[in-house]
């Protein structure tokens, strides 16, 4: 990256004024502010904002600005700087995965000229039952894997696969005689597309009686539940301005059907932090359509915790009379759901209802209850006029003055922030958490010293060669243990651990934190004993826990003796 200088990147989106020191300052393009706390280093050839705390090289400063992944940052300042793509880093690796996504893209491909073929009679009368037409089909690329043990197998080796690459790619499974065996059988198949458009797996649902409803590809070399959603390839090209964040591949496929071209949905699992991330990247607001059912509510309540920490703006979609989105539209059309999207309930709203629920109203001594949790609720809120119109709502709902419940809501609110103020002044360890909250450490003695630990390894690279040094799963933190394994590997491995270099293994927040650590004052004049004190001083930390793991195991184990 070295055409590509920190200062001319930066200075195309932010105008940096005069130099206070050897750094240069303007206004933070990551959050709103009217005096500048960003500074560019010339010199290290990183940002950092004192305000957000983002920070890194000029490949992440890219990926947040343009909303790009890693590579894709790559590609990007490779074409401003107008030179050709450097040779990837771990040429076996990557010839690897772009191996496998050939093969999963020609497996896609196969899966789909299927559903034309006689082999796919079964998944067409399945798709025609649930109302899916033949251009949502192509859309999707959805398919047929055929009711036979060899199909897929058969087909890729003719391409060329190795029966090996099939098992990687989690296309096929060894059988108990020693044989192979296509892992999809039977199923209508729903390709996985990343943002990049490549095929990266696959989600099979069941069209006859055996087996679970839905399979998922094992997690692979290009695969991973957690980190991907379902249609989200599709779903970032939409206008509508909201994501739209449903259970089932069936309803994706039919909200799109039905022209809401935002949905997506999570693989079988519950929405996770990285996905709500990516999320976060496309969109600043999203619209739960979860199931209508208790599991449903209660993935909805857990999602919505996890969408706001990124600051996403939420809504709930009720369904009443209807179990999911797909059923919604297949009863009500297309435009009922519409309505229903227009008249969607924030948060606020949803969580109102939710307390509401507990409670019936009419009884006086309930009321007061439900008041009790709704001022709680209130009090919470960070806006003064969303908790003024939540307050009038609640007042005119239970038949109380507004001015009386606004006054307990206030009075409240004051006592709440005091005590966050309190804790925050009686720990001034708090000072020194990372501003992620997803990265927030445990123990906090212990991470001061971890990071002592990084910042002197990245003074002198040579410490990493030193015997003795603790594992990474030492850390308390582990994203502190997540830096330190990655820097001291690529130590010893003699590459560069620039915050360029790392934005590849290590997460914007991760790099983010580096480059804070990097920023606190350490010496080098005592290296060597700095490094033991800090060693010992993760250690005395783990062993102080372990110890007490073990007494409480002990006084567990007499209170049993006792009974
Ligand atoms: P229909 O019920 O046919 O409308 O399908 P659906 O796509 O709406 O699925 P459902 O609501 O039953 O489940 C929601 C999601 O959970 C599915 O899309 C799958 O991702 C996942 N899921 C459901 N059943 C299974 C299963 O048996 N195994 C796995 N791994 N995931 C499942
Ligand atoms: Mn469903």
């Amino acid at each position: 990256m070295a055409r590509n200088d920190i200062v001319d990147v930066v200075s195309g989106y932010v105008r940096l004024g005069k130099r206070s020191g050897s750094n240069m300052f303007g206004l933070c393009p990551f959050h709103s502010e009217k005096t500048p706390s960003f500074s560019v280093s010339p010199d290290k050839q990183i940002y950092h904002c004192f305000g957000c705390g983002k920070g890194g090289g000029v490949i992440n400063f890219i990926m947040e600005i343009e909303n790009l992944s890693f590579p894709e940052a790559v590609a990007f300042l490779a074409r401003r700087a107008n030179m050709a793509l450097p040779e990837q880093e771990n040429d076996r690796e990557s010839k690897k995965r772009s191996r496998m996504l050939a093969l999963n893209r020609d497996a896609a491909r196969f899966f789909y000229e299927q559903l034309s073929s006689p082999a796919g009679q079964r998944a067409r009368a399945y798709m025609d039952k649930r109302g899916i037409g033949k251009a949502t089909a192509t859309n999707f690329g959805l398919g047929a894997a055929p009711d036979e043990w060899g199909a897929l197998d058969r087909a890729m080796r003719a391409k060329g696969y190795t029966s090996e690459e099939l098992f990687e790619a989690g296309l096929i499974k060894k059988g108990r005689n020693g044989g192979w065996y296509d892992t999809f059988r039977d199923r209508l198949m729903f390709p996985v597309i990343d943002v990049r458009g490549n095929v990266i797996g696959f989600s099979g649902r069941l069209l006859g009686e055996d087996g679970p409803k839905y399979l998922n590809s094992p997690d692979t070399l290009v695969f991973n539940k957690g980190s991907n959603l379902f249609a989200l390839n599709l779903a970032k090209k939409s206008k509508s301005g909201y994501i739209l964040l449903s259970e089932g591949n069936i309803d994706v496929v039919s909200l799109h059907q039905a022209g809401f071209d935002s949905a997506v949905a999570s693989l079988g699992t519950s929405l996770t932090a990285e996905q709500a991330r990516l999320i976060s990247r496309f969109t600043g607001e999203v619209i739960i359509a979860y199931d209508n059912d208790g599991a449903g509510q209660k993935a909805a309540q857990r999602a919505i915790g996890i969408l706001e920490k990124l600051d996403l703006k939420v809504r709930v979609l009720q369904m009443s009379g209807a179990k999911d989105p797909d059923e919604y539209i297949q009863l009500r059309g297309p435009e009922a759901f519409r309505q229903l999207i227009e008249g969607s309930e924030n948060q606020v709203e949803y969580r109102l209802g939710v307390i509401a629920a507990k409670y019936d109203l009419g009884v006086d001594a309930q009321k007061v209850d439900y008041l009790r949790e709704c001022e709680d609720l209130l009090a919470r809120l960070p806006n003064a006029a969303e908790r003024e119109v939540y307050c009038r709502r609640v007042a005119s709902q239970t038949g109380i003055s507004p001015e009386v419940l606004i006054g307990e809501v206030k009075s409240r609110r004051s006592r709440l922030l005091r005590r966050t103020a309190a804790t925050e002044r009686s720990s001034p360890e708090r000072q020194s958490q990372p501003v992620e909250r997803q990265l927030r450490y445990d123990d906090p003695a212990s991470a001061v010293a971890e990071e002592g630990l990084i910042r002197l390894l990245y003074l002198d690279g040579s410490l990493a060669a030193v015997a003795g040094l603790p594992d990474a799963a030492e850390f308390s933190s582990p994203a502190l243990g997540h830096i330190y394994g990655v820097v001291r590997r690529r130590l010893g491995e003699h590459r560069s651990v620039s915050a360029d270099a790392l934005g590849g293994e290590l997460s914007a927040e991760e790099v983010s934190l580096l480059v804070r650590i990097l920023q606190k004052p350490e010496t080098l004049s005592n290296s060597k004993r700095a490094m033991e004190d800090y060693i010992n001083r993760i250690r005395q930390r783990r062993r102080a826990q372990s110890d007490s793991g073990d007494l409480m195991q002990l006084l567990e184990e007499r209170r049993k003796e006792l009974k």
